[in-house]
């Protein structure tokens, strides 16, 4: 039970549009609740959470919540305030029904079909809700507005299941880390992209003023500071999609998996002494001296890609050090190194993004940015000293429409806790 003083203002604001758009007679049980999850940034670590390395995420003050009523019978009927749409998922015949159910759901709502999916597959039952989908997390626009929306369905889902299972307790039925790995799941089926966990883990775990580093291997995590004073995070949108971004992913994945299993060939041939190198399995497993003596065997597109990967799994490790000292202005330089790591040897950037990051490298006070999350569109993440934020708005303003003849959108986020629910 959360105080509603300390709710998220999208979470009041979906309480409030709930009776107006049900007000039918539904066969209700129980009272009117709400659930909700964060998006997030990511601080540094990307494209490394499916080569089984380390991420740096942080959730942010902007959440998807859903708000309403448990049903007594087994339908989920849902509006989107956003999309200005209905949607609506039968719990009956799942998971044998999922692909028949999601060809004729919006895409916003795929994402709630498949985490239901993986909640009855898990052997989860509940029955079915209405809510009202309402949130102030960028839908596209590089914060996770789908794991936001994903984890605020398990949260729901759990909320209005009446303490058929539960999430987060000592004893309970899913750990947080549990409940993200099933909604990565979720996002895989309902998408077709094969994601890592960073976006989903990032929800799950939030913070107010911490960033979290995630063994995306173990799943182990643990909090480092970052309620950094006088420093602030700008995520701004290229406001660019493009639909190649998710072959391009699933491509960037299949190439770090073929780089993986051909370095351990090439390692275990030149050093069959160390058994080490038999176990192999990501190119986590790489340390970044023996790509420097092994790595030109590869070929060109391989060899940079692992390149990039290796050296991303070692920064995430510097920016830790640097937050455990409170350290943040070390950080800047890093994030313009990963930047550099992502346009020339990843290849994920794109004009856009590589204009934005250009504009805030002439902004005295940014310490450093990047482009964020998987690429080809979506947003940079600013680390700025709060008084050059103004400087940083202004100087997009001026230079990105005149470059790339579109406008960008800034925001400025701050480190925020994670998923919650309130009846
Ligand atoms: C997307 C994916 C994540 C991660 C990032 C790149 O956001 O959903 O799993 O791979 O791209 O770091």
């Amino acid at each position: 039970m959360s105080d509603i003083d300390v709710l998220p203002q999208p979470v009041i604001a979906a309480l409030g549009l709930f009776a107006p758009l049900f007000h039918d007679d539904a066969p209700y049980a129980g009272g009117v609740g709400a659930a909700w999850a964060p998006g997030r940034v990511n601080l540094i670590g990307e494209h490394t959470d499916y080569n089984d390395g380390f991420v740096l995420p942080i959730a942010v003050d902007r959440v998807i919540a859903f708000a309403g009523r448990a049903r007594e019978d087994t339908q989920v009927r849902l509006w989107s305030s956003h999309f200005a749409e209905y949607a609506l998922i039968a719990l009956d015949g799942l998971p044998e029904s999922f692909d028949e159910q999601r060809a004729r759901l919006p895409s916003w709502a795929r994402y709630v079909l498949g985490v239901i999916t993986e909640l009855v597959r898990a052997g989860v039952r509940f029955s079915g809700f209405d809510a009202v989908v309402h949130g102030d997390v960028p839908v596209g626009g590089g914060m996770s507005s789908s794991a936001a929306i994903e984890v605020a369905t398990a949260q729901a889902c759990m909320l209005f299941s009446r303490g058929s299972f539960t999430i987060g307790a000592q004893d309970a039925t899913f750990q947080p880390v549990e409940v993200a790995a099933l909604c990565q799941r979720a996002e895989h089926i309902a998408s077709g992209v094969r994601s890592g966990i960073l976006d989903q883990a990032a929800s799950c775990l939030g913070r107010p003023g911490k960033a979290v580093l995630l063994d995306c291997r173990s799943l182990e995590y643990r909090y480092l500071p970052f309620d950094a004073p006088g420093f602030s995070l700008v995520v701004i949108d290229t406001n660019v999609r493009r639909e190649l971004a998710a072959s391009a992913y699933n491509e960037r994945r299949s190439q770090c998996e073929e780089a993986a299993s051909m370095l351990r060939d090439i390692l275990t041939r030149a050093e069959p002494q160390n058994s080490s190198n038999k176990a192999i399995r990501a190119l986590r497993d790489v340390t970044q001296e023996q790509f420097a003596r092994y790595g030109s065997e590869l070929p060109a597109t391989l060899r940079r890609r692992a390149g990039y990967v290796i050296a991303e799994d070692e920064r995430v490790m510097e920016t830790v050090g640097l937050l455990e000292k409170g350290a943040v202005e070390r950080v800047g330089p890093l994030l313009w190194l990963s930047h550099a790591g992502l346009r020339d040897d990843y290849e994920v950037s794109c004009f856009e993004l590589d204009t934005l990051v250009e504009i805030a490298r002439q902004v005295p006070g940014v310490l450093g940015a990047r482009m964020m999350g998987g690429g080809f569109g979506g947003c940079t993440i600013n680390l700025a000293r709060e008084d050059a934020v103004e400087v940083l708005r202004q100087a997009v303003d001026e230079q990105y429409l005149a470059r790339t003849g579109l406008r960008a959108s800034i925001d400025v986020c701050r480190a925020a806790g994670g998923p919650g629910s309130a009846i």
